[in-house]
């Protein structure tokens, strides 16, 4: 019998249309035009050779962009979470212990992520808006000796930096892993896989590479390898199994799955752009224009949160001022001047504003554009 096709969500939809938001907020930042025509362009099958050297040069270009040697270089497909779940679910095995520095949201979810994996997670946390001193991660290292020690570069809950310098050697002294979530602060603030002896790595695509979400960068080191390689279980994700992954990603080019052709021609793209920026020019710029927000947002009576040692050129945290609500400035930038900041999360929802300065975003005319928006809305709610 033919079988009637229903027409319940059979109707006219309108076309396709967004505001022309301008993105300062944690993410995703506007992509750069370049990007979004590379992103338009013809497909090619995912095992033609014309992809294949693709494929090459963006191994290539996120161990520029990272400075590191490492051979395990790849673009997981997926948002940054994807290569956070793989990180964790190569490296760990039931029962390993885990050491994770907890100084805001993405610290969380790399306490939930391993314990899924089975790890015996053990803490280390900081208020909201600081970061660990090597004396409280070296104690903490020497006291728990894990497997593995998480953190987070570049908190994007809070703004705040998590100085990297020493934990590497730390970590090898003690036979620990060094696992490091880059998300906002790859191709945007000072970072050297290599040199800081970081074993795994993961980032994303849509912060400071100012590419849309959907392709991120992931790394092993040596002794990351050594470990994946020494497993007694396999891996309890198949599409994030790296000895799977890695013989997509490896000379052998054998299927794994159909790698998102047209993100990997934005990524090229948005790497290509760090590349003939340079790496130390492009970290300058986001420094510059960071110091620049401060000292607008200065003119109108609003302070940074956290402290200058600490924060993060990328993601900057403002505190509220009393008696303002944060929610209303956010939602009426958003509507009367169509710029998307962010709003506090977990211990700092109502408290701060996050405004990001990434990519293509870093420039002076977005900083005059958002301080002058808060100073009219302000004054006008005042
Ligand atoms: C520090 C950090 N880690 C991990 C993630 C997760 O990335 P995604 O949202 O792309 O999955 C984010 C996203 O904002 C992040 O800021």
């Amino acid at each position: 019998m033919r079988r009637e096709v229903s027409d319940t969500f059979r109707k006219s939809y309108p076309q396709l249309s967004v505001s022309p938001r301008l993105l300062l907020g944690p993410g995703p930042s506007n992509a750069h035009p370049r990007v979004l025509q590379a992103l338009g362009m013809r497909q090619v099958g995912h095992l033609d050779p014309q992809f294949l050297e693709i494929m090459n040069r963006n191994q290539d270009l996120i161990r520029y962009v990272w400075q590191t040697d490492n051979r395990m270089c790849i673009p997981v497909s997926g948002t940054g979470s994807a290569a956070m779940e793989a990180t964790f679910a190569n490296l760990i095995e039931p029962g390993d212990k885990v050491l994770i520095g907890v100084m805001g949201y993405f610290g969380m979810r790399m306490v939930d992520m391993a314990e899924r994996y089975g790890a015996e997670v053990v803490t280390i946390r900081k208020p909201w808006g600081e970061s660990f001193s090597f004396e409280e991660i070296s104690e903490a290292v020497i006291s728990h000796k894990p497997v593995i020690l998480g953190l987070v570069h570049a908190e994007t809950s809070t703004g705040a930096r998590q100085p990297l310098e020493g934990v590497g050697d730390l970590c090898r002294d003690n036979d620990t892993l060094l696992l490091v979530d880059t998300v906002t602060s790859m191709g945007g603030v000072p970072l050297f896989i290599d040199d800081w002896k970081i074993d795994a790595a993961y980032a994303g695509s849509q912060k400071c590479l100012s590419c849309p979400p959907g392709i991120s960068p992931l790394t092993f080191g040596s002794r990351a390898l050594d470990k994946i390689n020494g497993r007694s279980g396999k891996v309890k994700n198949w599409y994030l199994d790296m000895s799977l992954l890695s013989s997509y990603w490896g000379k052998e080019r054998s299927y794994h799955h159909t790698a998102p052709i047209n993100m990997n021609y934005g990524f090229y793209e948005a790497m290509r752009l760090v590349v003939e920026e340079g790496l130390r020019e492009r970290w300058e710029r986001h420094q510059r224009n960071a110091d620049l927000l401060v000292s607008e947002l200065g003119k109108i009576g609003l302070e940074p949160y956290v402290k200058d040692e600490i924060r993060l050129p990328s993601l900057i945290t403002v505190a509220v001022p009393e008696g303002v609500d944060a929610k209303k400035v956010t939602a009426a930038l958003l509507n009367d001047y169509n710029i998307e900041i962010g709003n506090g999360l977990g211990e700092l929802a109502g408290k701060v504003w996050r405004i990001g300065l990434m990519g293509f975003n870093s420039r002076p005319e977005n900083v005059a554009l958002v301080t002058t928006a808060m100073e009219k809305i302000l004054n006008q709610s005042s």
